[in-house]
């Protein structure tokens, strides 16, 4: 894993940009994109670059069960509004959170993934340590399926909506067995509500009972951190 510590996000994003543009002009196509306040600057940063995403694909980590597209809490409308509309790509992938039959919904997600492998995976970081919303517990060698959302998860997401009964209490999401087969994964986290799940991540053992451990077993890892993230290391 390489760690690299920047004094704010919006300092941390700018490097999560430049590197992710060494990947484009190594010929990545294939980008597999999270929700969230994590990415937000890195997004803007692709919106107002001269990056051109019409030939790639993108694959994001996960959706809300119960949520439809126009949804404004859906992670399709988050996408839409925070890199698809001024950066279209030739075609993104997200689980589709109101479909009638979830289990075949997991497994189409499952074909998608094996039709495109990941070139450059972006992640945040949940504070129980969870990645995608794979919450602690999960097998290491799940592929998409359906999640119930931790209480941890549901008491973090609640800002985005106007209650606490309003957020979904069940997810869709990518395996971490499919993440482990990205080629690049960029671990971006912020902010001190975040170091611990970094410390165990980065310095404690590989264990399900913090998710993102199991990115010390990937050869290609970069995490990117801003001091406080950084600061129980
Ligand atoms: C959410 C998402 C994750 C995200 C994490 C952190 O529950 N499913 O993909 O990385 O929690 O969210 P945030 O970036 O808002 O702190």
């Amino acid at each position: 894993m390489e760690v690299i510590t920047s004094k704010d996000k919006k300092t941390a994003s700018k490097k999560a940009f430049e590197l992710l543009q060494e990947d484009i002009k190594n010929g990545a196509k294939v980008f597999g994109l999270a929700t969230g306040s994590t990415p937000e600057d890195l997004y803007t940063e692709l919106r107002h670059s001269d990056v051109d995403f019409s030939e790639s694909i993108s694959i994001n980590l996960d959706e809300y069960v119960g949520l439809s597209p126009e949804d404004p809490q859906s992670y399709r409308y988050f996408m839409e509004e925070h890199l698809f509309k001024a950066k279209p790509f030739k075609k993104s992938y997200l689980p589709d959170g109101v479909a009638k039959d979830l289990d075949a919904e997991c497994k189409h997600y499952d074909q998608i993934i094996a039709e495109h492998p990941i070139d450059s995976q972006i992640l945040g970081i949940g504070r129980n340590g969870h990645i995608g919303f794979n919450e602690p517990g999960t097998d290491f060698g799940v592929t998409t399926h359906v999640v119930e959302l931790t209480e941890s998860t549901i008491e973090a997401n609640k800002r985005y909506f106007d209650k606490v009964e309003d957020v979904p209490t069940h997810a869709l999401s990518m395996g971490i067995a499919s993440i482990l087969k990205t080629k690049h994964i960029y671990l971006l986290a912020f902010g001190k509500e975040k170091a611990e799940a970094v410390k165990g991540m980065i310095e404690g053992p590989v264990t399900t009972h913090v998710p993102a451990s199991v990115l010390q077993n990937h050869p290609n890892v970069t995490v990117i951190l801003d001091e406080d993230a950084a600061s129980l290391l």
